[in-house]
């Protein structure tokens, strides 16, 4: 241990006190040992730090921050030096507002289109979420401070997020949802990992010993601290015991006391607890060693509002330009229409939130960006109720111009933390005012702001398409760069837009309502299943058009890696992406046809060309076998190709790979729907072949009391009345709300009440109810009413007292 003798003087107490928070944001200091607390704040895109009245769902307001595009938006950039660069700006920021550990990056896969952080995580791809987390862990972490890269793992719906239970097989989670985490810790050296708030295979994450234990610490060697997120400790002893150094926020010592008593009655030794307190020293002490010194407590807002749009200008991606509409010509008369054009649409809901240190709108920038703007119209209501009058504004407008620049896309309210969405559909208000301007002018782009998939069946009424995604507080300026050809759009597309959402693998599994949700698509999500099973999308992953040109020409492949040739062959300098696939051409083992193992971002002047390399790794050829339980080669020979996306392969070769004798871990008559990749229907008894054992049942058991694991939603069946009526109070809330257009207060009783577990409501009010006093709110809750309220009144005064110290 490097801080025993320092360990050595603590108290039991004093240890078990640095477990768990001092209040929302801060670690506990011991004054007389010199250990001060330290701050933790969000998030991924920008620093959220609360100066004043704390929350985790981004009410309340922090400190004026850049707002650099959200990380689905920086993804579609296929460029890791970026995300350094990102990680190096957010690094300054953060230490400029003295915050110690940074809760980002977030790297989820997007299973589906409709979960609600998809705007807040890289890709369906682990390999390139992985990959770009690594490098802005590298930025943020080159200040000293500490990355926090998140939500470990299988985080993959927002309904009933604290307790849901991911049921999902070994090699799925091995290759798919824990392989960005892995290159997080090795390649990014995170010195944090918050755990996520569901449970996997029946194991609250935060307590599971096969992640956090053989996984996390054994298999990548991470000597870091494990936080939970925020109100997701469940079993605080059970935590500690798989490696859980800080709950987050503070319980006010109640579950410190828990770690006491388990040390006392011998359920666990004192030295578990003393390693947790030496790798919590350890973040403790090197993430303030930079506030010993002399440091910047001031970053140059106007620099880091340009690196966001450089970064934005990078991660725009132009889907569709017909008739070379894009970029517009000298002098063309534009119609701006949409509201999105007046006030920006540039970031998502929840944690995540910042607030900007400024914002640039569109419709403020045209003058300086040289386009030809005749008029403004909003065209539609931001939230989506219908107006005729709008419509019949914009429609004359549009009349008047050569060319319409149509801003839509998503409201704020629509993707935010703690919800999914409900379709993936651009509101309807808006997909009329489209059909209507089509039917006065058919030069029409679509600047399209959203964080996450939709559907886009209005695509043939659109010449020009170019998506901005939530490009953060100066992508505005980006899109106009775009739009008059100033930059040369590069970005590409670092997810799969089905045609409809209906086509998505995990269509029928998603999102698990009551007590589980079954990965049943296993390993074919995104492109790996489109791709596999043939079926046709609207932008394949990895698609984005250029206003040059590029062609690829000479591979070589090696042992080593793969070269190639590529030339821009178009009149204007440009960035192009290139990607590496690879699939296994013995069909022994069920796989997807291809895979992403690499990529390169290469600039090249109109006309110049150049020789490329991506090499192989670790990643190339390996599989996880459910057998040997180890990472694998088969021998066999690969297709190694190199493509523009992954429907657009330019390149291609065979190599034979050697493989590692392991033993064939599947009985291929068992598994004909993984053997094919089709896999969104998968019969129950299938998915149980490949999971090894039986799938839990998936429903709740409506006859049992509820209990600390039990939602508030929980309550319409519960035996106690009053329960019972809190609940249709609730829901009625809840719907009149959304009828009188508070959707956003609406969606706070969803995030924050509707989908909490009991347990929660202790873990998440600072100590002010114990669990014992919670126990009292569950026996009126199961129809005990005066016993419960008897309970409860006991014990707020047993907490009272022992705060007090009275006796
Ligand atoms: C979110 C985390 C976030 C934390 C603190 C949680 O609700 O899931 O991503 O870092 O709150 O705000």
């Amino acid at each position: 241990m490097k801080y025993k003798e320092l360990i050595d003087k603590m108290t039991l107490e004093e240890k078990a006190s640095l477990m768990s928070g001092k209040d929302f944001w801060q670690t506990q200091d011991i004054q007389r040992l010199g250990i001060n607390s330290i701050f933790l704040a969000d998030g991924p895109h920008g620093i959220r730090k609360q100066a004043e009245a704390a929350d985790h769902l981004g009410l309340n307001e922090s400190l004026p921050a850049t707002c650099f595009p959200t990380a689905a938006t920086l993804a579609n950039s296929w460029n890791e030096q970026l995300a350094e660069t990102i990680g190096d700006y957010l690094g300054r920021e953060a230490v400029a507002q003295k915050v110690n550990v940074l809760l980002g990056p977030g790297i989820n896969m997007k299973r589906n289109p409709l979960a609600g952080r998809n705007f807040e995580y890289f890709s369906e791809d682990p390999y390139l979420a992985g990959k770009l987390a690594a490098g802005m862990i590298r930025g943020i972490q080159a200040h000293g401070i500490s990355a926090c890269v998140k939500h470990f793992a299988v985080n993959n719906q927002e309904e009933r997020r604290m307790v849901i239970d991911t049921i999902v097989d070994e090699r799925t989670l091995r290759e798919i949802y824990l392989t960005a985490f892995e290159i997080a810790v090795k390649e990014g050296e995170t010195k944090s990992v918050m755990s996520a708030y569901n449970m996997l295979n029946g194991v609250h994450t935060n307590e599971n010993n096969h992640i956090m234990r053989d996984i996390l610490r054994d298999e990548w060697d991470f000597q870091g601290v494990v936080v939970t997120d925020w109100g997701g400790s469940n079993d605080r002893v059970a935590g500690l015991i798989a490696g859980n150094e800080l709950e987050m926020p503070g319980t006010a010592g109640e579950t410190n006391r828990e770690i006491i008593e388990a040390i006392k009655n011998g359920t666990i030794k004192e030295e578990l607890l003393d390693e947790a307190v030496d790798r919590m020293l350890d973040l403790i002490f090197t993430t303030e060693e930079v506030y010993a010194k002399p440091y910047k407590q001031e970053f140059d807002m106007e620099e880091h509002h340009s690196v966001a749009q450089k970064a934005a200008e990078e991660s725009i991606v132009l889907l569709k330009n017909e008739d070379q509409i894009l970029p517009l010509k000298k002098g063309v008369k534009a119609a701006v229409i949409g509201e999105f054009a007046e006030k920006s649409r540039y970031q998502g809901a929840g944690s995540s939130i910042v607030n900007p240190t400024k914002l640039d709108h569109a419709l403020a920038g045209f003058e300086e960006s040289g386009i030809t703007m005749i008029g403004y119209e909003p065209g539609y209501e931001r939230y989506g109720k219908p107006s005729k009058s709008k419509i019949a504004k914009a429609v004359e407008l549009a009349g008047q111009a050569e060319v319409v620049l149509l801003y839509m896309g998503l409201d704020e309210v629509t993707e935010a933390e703690g919800l999914d969405r409900q379709n993936a559909m651009i509101p309807q208000n808006q997909i009329d005012l489209l059909d209507a301007l089509y039917r006065v002018n058919p030069n029409i782009v679509v600047v399209l702001s959203c964080g996450s998939v939709v559907e886009m069946p209005w695509i043939d009424k659109v010449k020009g398409l170019l998506h901005a995604y939530l490009s953060g507080q100066a992508g505005a300026k980006a899109v106009l760069r775009i739009l008059s050809g100033e930059t040369n759009p590069s970005g590409k597309l670092a997810e799969s837009y089905p045609i409809r959402y209906e086509d998505t693998p995990s269509y029928r599994y998603f999102p698990g309502k009551e007590v589980s949700v079954e990965y049943r698509e296993g390993l074919f999500i995104g492109y790996r299943y489109f791709d596999t099973a043939d079926v046709n999308v609207r932008f394949p992953f990895g698609y984005g058009l250029s206003y040059t040109t590029f062609e690829y020409s000479g591979i070589e492949i090696g042992q080593d890696g793969v070269s190639f040739t590529l030339t821009n062959t178009g009149d204007r300098d440009g960035m192009e992406i290139a990607q590496l696939y690879v699939g296994c051409q013995s069909d022994s083992i069920f796989r997807p046809a291809k895979e992403l193992k690499g990529f390169v971002k290469v600039f090249l002047r109109a006309g110049e060309q150049q020789r490329v390399t991506i090499a192989f790794d670790d990643k190339t050829f390996r599989y996880f076998n459910v057998k040997t339980n180890k990472w694998e080669v088969e021998e066999a020979n690969y297709s190694v190709m190199i493509g523009a996306s992954v429907s657009d392969i330019r390149l291609e070769g065979t190599l034979f790979v050697e493989g590692t004798g392991a033993p064939l871990p599947y009985n291929k008559e068992q598994l004909p729907a993984y053997y094919s990749g089709k896999t969104n229907y998968v019969e129950i008894g299938e998915f149980e072949a490949l999971l090894g054992r039986k799938v839990p049942v998936s429903t709740w058991d409506r006859t049992r009391p509820l209990g600390y694991n039990d939602t508030i939603a929980q309550c319409q069946y519960a035996k106690g009345g009053l329960a019972r009526l809190a609940f249709r109070l609730l829901s009625f809330a809840y719907w009149f709300l959304r009828k009188t257009g508070k959707r956003d207060t609406a969606n706070l009783i969803m995030m924050s009440v509707y989908h909490m577990p009991f347990r929660g409501v202790s873990r998440m009010t600072g100590g002010m109810i114990s669990m014992p006093m919670l126990d009292g709110i569950l026996m009126i809750v199961n129809g005990h009413f005066f016993k419960g309220a008897r309970h409860f009144m006991k014990e707020r005064k047993k907490l009272a007292r022992s705060t007090t110290g009275k006796k």
